[in-house]
């Protein structure tokens, strides 16, 4: 049928907007896979708590009831951390389900098994989400840029971070109040510590270099500073002199080898990373055929990382409606006279 079935592993922020924009956004959505993409299972920590969620989501705190749904074709995985994300991603791919991820802790520190997993089973492990939000970025270093040796891939790629300095700056809120507003927001981690003390940023770091530069940078390469020293009194000596103070993640490729750092850095206020705010993201690459590129949108939040998460669901149900039906003759799906997926 034209039916795509999707288990959501997580229904907390970044899982509500995937539930939100597929909705929302099916009319855009469905013509340019070929097929309906229904999200058909949740599994939460507390299948109890009331949500606003529609009848036809079957809501569980069992793991198996979508690993052994043999409709299920992908798994949107959304838990964050380590325990049980990593151990469900690989069942779910040993079960032939195709994996798609925001979870860059497992990513930095995992990939390659995960990578190994999806090869041996023959299915897709996405992880569009798990760098800068909505910004697409793994996918145009995979893709759009392999032609280039790269040699540089600099920014800001910590939604919460870039929040928290913003504010301080510009309105000389207090680190505690603003940390506390970036968890509101839904931009900080379950466990906000990896955001203030840089390690969202080095596993981000981690995984960009090691796309970038065709290596595997090891998490363990990443010389890590967060931004839990800065005080407002550096802020605003810092502005005074005309400088901004950004952490950034840093990444290059020369003939010493390749250096990969997370740290807070003074910035002129004319530096274009300068004029990045709020919970906004920036990301520089640098290629020997392109020249320079830069990539800027929202690294956090609701919307915009359900939007990268579903561009990766939809480039895998792409692929399964190709399988399924060969080529997608129709991209019209009102037109059911010619649409593959219909006959
Ligand atoms: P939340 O903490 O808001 O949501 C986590 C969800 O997972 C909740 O629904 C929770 O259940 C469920 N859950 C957690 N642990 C378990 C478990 N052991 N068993 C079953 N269910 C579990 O996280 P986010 O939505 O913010 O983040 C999800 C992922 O996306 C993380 O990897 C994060 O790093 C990544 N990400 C987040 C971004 C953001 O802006 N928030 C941006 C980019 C990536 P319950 O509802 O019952 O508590
Ligand atoms: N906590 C992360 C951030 C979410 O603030 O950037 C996006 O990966």
């Amino acid at each position: 049928s034209g039916i795509i079935k999707v288990g959501l592993l997580g229904c907390g922020t970044v899982g509500t907007g995937v539930i939100k924009v597929l909705a929302e956004n099916a009319e855009e959505i469905t013509p340019k896979v070929g097929a309906q993409i229904i999200i058909s299972r949740v599994l939460v920590r507390d299948a109890q708590k009331k949500r606003d969620l529609p009848q036809s989501i079957s809501v569980t705190d069992n793991i198996e009831d979508i690993l052994n749904d043999p409709e299920i074709k992908i798994v949107i995985e959304l838990l964050g951390g380590i325990h049980p994300a990593r151990e469900y991603m690989l069942r779910a791919m040993q079960s032939g389900k195709n994996v798609v991820t925001a979870n860059k802790d497992v990513v930095a520190q995992f990939g390659k098994d995960m990578f190994a997993a999806a090869e041996a089973s023959d299915v897709d492990f996405m992880f569009e989400a798990s760098v800068g939000g909505g910004i697409p970025i793994i996918t145009p270093l995979k893709q759009c840029l392999t032609a280039n040796k790269l040699t540089e891939v600099i920014g800001i790629v910590n939604g919460t971070t870039n929040y928290m300095l913003t504010k301080m700056s510009e309105e000389g809120a207090s680190y505690d109040e603003v940390l506390k507003a970036a968890q509101e927001k839904g931009y900080a981690e379950a466990d906000p510590t990896a955001d203030v003390g840089g390690l969202d940023a080095a596993r981000k770091t981690a995984i960009l270099a090691s796309i970038a530069f065709n290596s595997r940078v090891g998490l363990d390469k990443v010389h890590v500073e967060g931004i839990t020293k800065i005080t407002p009194e550096d802020i605003a000596y810092a502005k005074e002199l005309g400088y901004t103070i950004k952490l950034l993640s840093i990444s290059r490729d020369d003939e010493k080898g390749i250096d990969v750092r997370v740290h807070p850095a003074l910035l002129p206020q004319s530096h274009p990373l300068a004029a990045v705010r709020n919970e906004f993201n920036a990301i520089f690459v640098k290629g020997n055929a392109v020249g320079e590129t830069m990539f800027y949108g929202r690294g956090a939040g609701q919307l915009p990382t359900a939007s990268a998460v579903i561009a990766d669901v939809v480039d895998v149900a792409r692929d399964i409606v190709k399988d399924r039906f060969g080529r997608i003759r129709c991209t019209c799906y009102e037109h059911k006279n010619f649409c593959p997926i219909e006959q």
